[in-house]
């Protein structure tokens, strides 16, 4: 199965206005795709005590990368004075929590399909790019009046 196929790369019309924080989010869809490529059958669920220590590996990965970039990007928010701000804070956060979920579910060994997580991960992340993250992209390049 071409797991591939329903991956989506970072493109320039995803850009929020800041090389820094467009790198990251290019290299958080790279991740995504080392975990899609990463198990020969992601769509069974995980048994192999061998292959779920391969996907914790990797959904710690993620979570560790989303983590510093969401680091990164509250920071240049709060520079810019984008009134957002909480929000954003509030979604980094829901997202964290949800990832973990599924680090606690590998580790008590439920039968999760690892397809499953790459998409909840993929499906939220771009959505947030692509909605949330966009938002602030006026505030970083000053397009947008501060405190406006
Ligand atoms: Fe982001
Ligand atoms: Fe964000």
């Amino acid at each position: 199965m071409a797991l591939k196929l329903t991956l989506v790369r970072y493109e320039p019309s995803m850009s929020v206005g800041n090389e820094e924080l467009d790198g990251q989010h290019a290299r958080f869809f790279e991740l995504l795709g080392d975990f899609g490529s990463a198990l020969a059958d992601p769509y069974h669920p995980i048994t192999d005590p061998a292959e779920r220590a391969a996907v914790l590996d990797l959904v710690g990965r993620l979570r560790e990368y989303a983590l510093f970039h969401f680091g990164t990007e509250e920071r240049h928010m709060q520079e810019c004075a984008f009134p957002g701000l909480d929000e954003q804070k509030r979604a980094h956060n829901e997202f964290i929590r949800s990832v973990l979920a599924f680090e606690r579910d590998l580790e008590a060994k439920r039968p999760l399909a690892a397809v499953k997580i790459r998409d909840f991960i993929h499906d939220w992340y771009r959505g947030h790019i692509l909605d949330a993250d966009k938002k602030y992209a006026p505030f970083l390049t000053g397009q947008a009046k501060k405190g406006a």
